[in-house]
């Protein structure tokens, strides 16, 4: 017996059609609640290991586990209906050869529910890609500034501001793209760099300070929304969620405290009243 939805979702092959096409609307969603909202005009919803810093307070991604990547996936999953959802591989589940980043692949594939995964790396790991393509489990790749690197690379800094690294960060997303990958997201590059990779490689490219020729953008929805409180200089505030949200949380503080608090039959009248 299978279950049959109104709404078909979008795949892997889809976002990859897109090459050069309408551009592919991305956001990063950790819960079923963010997920629900965002998927009505997103195409992808990434569960990016960034839950490490946005929702956990961690200083990087480092930390982050398969168990949380594994949790926040399935309620993604369960939030939306329509957009893919790709889910991160966390540092340390993939790198150390194909057989092991296929073990976790499949993991989290088979208890999220989700469409694709995405790892960060170029050369060094167009192998694993073109593994786990073949083995039926879609990747999308992610080249330029790639943040489970913090420990080596020492800050957060964009990439390929000396033209003299563009031919290396160029590399990386030829060969993540040659290697299978249905699409690349490109994180803080230079502006030109960002549009001549797109131009370069035949996978659609998913830009994050990267540049607005790139065939999709992503953003950390917390980041867009305003409530994180380190935001990347490149990203554009579309709200200002927090203090809207401290002032709901005042607002209740004093209503427990004045003993304002309506009783459970009133907000069930006022809620009829308003019906
Ligand atoms: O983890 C994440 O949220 C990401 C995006 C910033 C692309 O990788």
């Amino acid at each position: 017996m299978s279950v049959q939805s109104d709404i078909r979702r979008l795949t892997a092959p889809d976002i990859r059609a897109r090459k050069g096409g309408e551009p592919v609307v991305a956001l990063t969603s950790y819960h079923a609640h963010t997920a629900r909202l965002a998927d009505r005009f997103c195409d992808v919803l990434l569960v990016g290991d960034s839950l490490g810093m946005v929702m956990h307070g961690l200083e990087s991604t480092v930390p982050v586990t398969l168990e949380m990547m594994i949790l926040q996936g399935q309620a993604v999953v369960r939030g939306s209906r329509r957009a893919l959802v790709v889910v991160d591989m966390p540092f340390g589940s993939y790198e150390e050869s194909p057989q092991a980043a296929f073990r976790s692949a499949a993991r989290i594939m088979k208890e999220t529910g989700c469409g694709a995964v995405k790892l960060e790396g170029g050369v060094r790991m167009a192998e694993t890609i073109r593994f786990l393509t073949e083995r039926g489990i879609p990747v999308m790749g992610h080249v330029g500034l790639t943040p489970q690197a913090i420990n080596t690379l020492g800050s957060f800094k964009a990439q390929g501001r000396d033209m003299a690294e563009w031919p290396l960060i160029e590399a990386d997303a030829r060969a993540v793209s040659e290697a299978g990958a249905f699409a690349v997201v490109v994180e803080a590059v230079a502006e030109p760099l960002g549009a001549k990779i797109t131009e370069e490689i035949a996978a659609p490219t998913i830009g994050i300070g990267a540049s607005a020729r790139c065939d999709g953008q992503i953003l950390v929805l917390e980041d867009m929304l305003g409530l994180s409180e380190r935001t990347p200089k490149f990203v554009r505030r579309y709200a200002d969620l927090g203090p809207f949200i401290a002032a709901a949380v005042e607002a209740y503080a004093r209503d427990v405290r004045a003993r304002a608090f309506p009783a459970p039959e009133q907000t069930y009248a006022m809620k009829q009243q308003k019906a």
